[in-house]
């Protein structure tokens, strides 16, 4: 390893090293020599007052962001957006991403080997396939006989993906036609021709996995590009995921004055998290049936009471003030949400498109921007971590900065998961330092350098031949990636994607040249090119995730192959998963050997430190994400789970169709879980460990005893003018000691003028609201010992 070559990523190491120490004892300002800093983790540090990059433009479509947050909330977590009874949240449901086991398996769909596409293996313990449910020993995916050795023997292999179930497959006829589904779950007003495919189980139809692993949304609204391979594209176009990538794509614009409509194309930046929403909708695996327009949606939508299958929590911080608990669903309409979120120049026109209106003909552009600015508000940047970076040197305890320490030398893992956001594919770093653009050239692990897209690597997870990954192509044949787009520019060619490239800013140069010339840079590096020897790192390259909550959002990588943060340091401590095939390394792809990223090598870390590197990354855990509480609070959702039965044999109704298995997710108000009585989010499998990979550091946390009392928030319905009692103490849960019932204390009440109350010795309230509004009181209560609950609400809805 040549260190000269690689001083840009490694330069920050030794300086670490030297102060690390000071910090991991809690001696923060190092003092005296001239030559020492205060510590610099590599950019690391609190995301605390972070904002995402700016989207020029935005107020042309928006006109209150407040109100586009509102219509973003409600349309993500809405059962009736997809076919099915599927919305964006099924698969997001859990600290932004899904922890399900059942029903969870694709075949590997990816696979370059078309042979392989189809074929669900078996997993480590069973039978795998649809409507199996994974168990903690079928992980990791790759088990070697000794995991800490990549050339110890593959004991099992497989290339199957954990994933999310979407839809079962169909192609879309009409709206009402009402069909698929249970009423309870899904609104049934889409008629869709079901298609029998691979996802069955003795015929009974099974909903189709994703084939790659579902990540977290929270914090999403950071990433440069979003999608494990960058496909949803940084500029929105208001239709698709593409960007400037599909020519075609344009709204429908209105002129008030003139009432003249035209066609308009939109180009907003920064926008990738509003690119992404736009893919889902139309996705025939994701959540609907294939051939199903957006406007088809907007359409349907635009006529349903929004989350008309949900209750709302009262205290929702979007949408509490306009939740219709006890009752389903908002009090709002979508039709009445979009003007009040957007200009009228994107629905303003009472003309016919087609069929549509233009507001239903614009759905993809509102359903875009609605979502990213919902997403924007879902940023979590108050972990022990980031307390600990705004200057609490008690927030971490000595092990987590042991491992932070491992983290940042000798586990490498801040060379890409780097800055507040803990990857560096998130906008914030590529935005602020030139030196980190877009496209970068170093030396990869076979020493040969290569043009490769800055934040995505090729860490060695599966043979790059399983999932090419950042190497794909788009639907009109384009790369997917900046490095062969560029390659593109260089011999002269168009590129869909706008962007510039400055090859001074390479860790590995063309040319030795002090100063750095851009142009003579570019021209040497265009002789390379032509002459066919300029190699590119792209195959097999995934999206550098986040690590921000990482406790919760497993399973881990692409292929959800890992399920516990135990087996992924395994997996670095080993040099990633690559073990030769005949001659070569499987990250190498179409004649080059290797693709792997120099990081990824044997890492030789002690038990200890293995121990402390996963004590680090659990203190990255935002309590507000474990006990979503606002901006983490939700509606009430259900969820599919597979068909009754298992992998042998799925139960039918009488019709004939699959009777498939709902999950309950509760609503959640903005005092989160505990309100509730619920306990925190669990990892996925509970955190419980396979047997094979735990050399002793790892042993569960015991769960602490549930001694405290939880007051539980409520809602009730009041009679203006009459007296009505309510019951506060019905739904609350006593800890270790009863409920004292006569220590209940009102903290937040209605003026005297507007309601009048007084407290019964059962604990129950006796009030007469005054005024014809919905009034909110707070209480709190104690039990026998005097330990005193949360403060928790009470809605009282006044009627006539
Ligand atoms: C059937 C499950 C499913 C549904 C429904 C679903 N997603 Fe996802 N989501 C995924 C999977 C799988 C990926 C990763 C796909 C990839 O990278 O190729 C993903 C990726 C994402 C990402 C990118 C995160 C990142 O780090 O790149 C965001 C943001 C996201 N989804 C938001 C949404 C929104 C908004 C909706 C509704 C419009 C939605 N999802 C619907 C499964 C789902
Ligand atoms: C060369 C760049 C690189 C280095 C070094 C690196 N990572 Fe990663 N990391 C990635 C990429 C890329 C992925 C996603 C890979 C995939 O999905 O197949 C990832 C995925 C992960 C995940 C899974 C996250 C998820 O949500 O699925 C964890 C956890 C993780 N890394 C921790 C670490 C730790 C700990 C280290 C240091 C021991 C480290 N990484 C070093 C690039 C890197």
């Amino acid at each position: 390893m040549n260190n000269n070559t690689l001083y840009k990523r490694h330069r920050l190491t030794a300086l670490v090293a030297a102060s690390m120490l000071g910090l991991a004892t809690g001696i923060a300002s190092v003092h005296a020599e001239e030559e020492v800093e205060t510590p610099d983790l590599s950019g690391l540090g609190s995301l605390k007052g972070i904002q995402p990059a700016p989207v020029p433009g935005l107020d042309e479509y928006v006109k209150d962001e407040k109100a586009a947050v509102l219509l973003g909330k409600a349309l993500f977590w809405d059962m009736q957006a997809g076919s099915q009874g599927q919305a964006c949240a099924s698969c997001h449901y859990s600290a932004g991403a899904d922890n399900r086991t059942k029903n969870q398996i694709s075949p590997g769909l990816n696979n370059v080997d078309e042979t392989k596409r189809e074929i669900f293996d078996p997993t480590r313990t069973g039978i795998g396939g649809p409507n199996y449910t994974l168990v903690p020993d079928d992980f990791p995916f790759r088990v070697y006989a000794d995991p800490d050795d990549r050339n110890s023997q593959v004991l099992f292999d497989t290339d199957d993906v954990v994933s999310s179930q979407g839809v079962v497959g169909g192609v879309f006829d009409e709206l009402y036609g009402g069909s698929y589904g249970d009423p309870r779950y899904s609104d049934r007003r889409e008629s869709c021709e079901l298609v029998k495919d691979i996802f069955h189980v003795g015929g009974v139809s099974t909903r189709k996995v994703e084939p790659r692993n579902t990540p977290t949304v929270i914090n999403a609204i950071f990433n440069f590009r979003n999608f494990l391979d960058g496909r949803a594209n940084n500029t929105f176009n208001g239709v698709d995921p593409f960007g400037r990538r599909n020519q075609n794509a344009k709204v429908w614009h209105f002129n008030p004055y003139t009432e003249y409509v035209s066609m308009k194309e939109v180009n907003l930046i920064n926008s990738s998290a509003a690119s992404q929403a736009v893919g889902p909708p139309g996705s025939a695996f994701e959540m609907t049936c294939a051939n199903k327009a957006f406007r088809d949606m907007g359409k349907k939508l635009l006529n349903l009471k929004p989350l008309g299958l949900q209750q709302v929590d009262r205290s929702d911080s979007v949408l509490g003030a306009h939740s219709s608990y006890p009752n389903d669903g908002l009090r709002n309409r979508y039709r009445d949400m979009i003007k009040d979120a957007f200009n009228i120049e994107y629905w303003g026109s009472n003309k016919d498109f087609d069929g549509y209106s233009q507001m239903e003909q614009n759905f993809s552009l509102f359903w875009g921007l609605a979502i990213q600015l919902y997403e924007k508000t879902l940023i979590s940047d108050d972990s022990r971590f980031d307390r600990f970076m705004d200057g609490d040197s008690y927030a971490l305890s000595d092990l987590e900065k042991q491992g932070l320490e491992v983290f940042v030398d000798k586990g490498k893992c801040v060379n890409c998961h780097s800055g507040p956001e803990f990857s560096k594919a998130m906008t914030h770093l590529i935005a602020e330092e030139q030196e980190e653009g877009l496209v970068e050239r170093m030396l990869m692990g076979d020493q040969n350098t290569s043009l490769y897209d800055n934040g995505f690597y090729n860490i060695g997870v599966t043979p790059t031949k399983e999932d090419l990954g950042l190497g794909g192509k788009d639907q009109w044949g384009n790369p997917l990636s900046h490095t062969e787009q560029y390659i593109q520019k260089l011999l002269g060619n168009n590129v869909p994607d706008d962007f510039e490239v400055d090859p001074c800013t390479f860790e590995e140069k063309v040319i030795d040249q002090d100063p750095c010339n851009s142009a003579e840079q570019t021209e040497a590096l265009k002789l390379l090119v032509i002459a066919g020897t300029e190699r590119t790192a792209v195959h097999g390259a995934f999206k550098t995730p986040t690590l921000r909550n990482v406790e919760l959002t497993g399973p881990y990588m692409h292929d959800g192959s890992m399920a516990t943060l135990e087996q992924v340091v395994e997996f670095y401590n080993r040099g990633g998963n690559r073990t030769s095939e005949g001659s070569g390394d499987s990250t190498g792809f179409d004649g080059i050997s290797s693709n792997l990223d120099p990081d990824i090598r044997s890492l030789g870390l002690t038990d200890y430190e293995k121990k402390a590197l996963v004590a680090f990354m659990k203190s990255l855990t935002d309590e507000r994400v474990r006990q979503e509480k606002a901006p983490f609070d939700h509606p009430q959702l259900f969820i599919p789970n597979g068909v009754e039965g298992d992998e042998n044999y799925a139960e039918t109704n009488i019709n004939g169709s699959p009777r498939e298995e709902w999950i309950e997710i509760p609503m959640i108000g903005s005092h989160g879980r505990a309100a509730k009585g619920l306990e925190p989010l669990k990892p996925f499998l509970d955190g419980v460990n396979s047997d094979y990979d735990a050399p002793g550091y790892n042993e569960p946390e015991p769960a602490p005893e549930p001694s405290y009392i939880v007051a539980k928030d409520d809602a009730f319905s009041a009679k203006y003018g009459r007296t009505t009692v309510i019951k506060p103490l019905e739904n609350d849960v006593a800890g270790s000691y009863d409920i004292d019932l006569r220590s209940v204390v009102i903290h937040d009440a209605p003026s005297s003028l507007d309601c009048r109350y007084y407290i019964r010795s059962d604990g129950s309230i006796s009030i007469t609201p005054l005024k014809d509004y919905d009034m909110t009181m707070t209480y709190s209560v104690k039990d026998s010992k005097g330990n005193e609950s949360n403060v928790a609400t009470m809605n009282i809805n006044v009627y006539r």
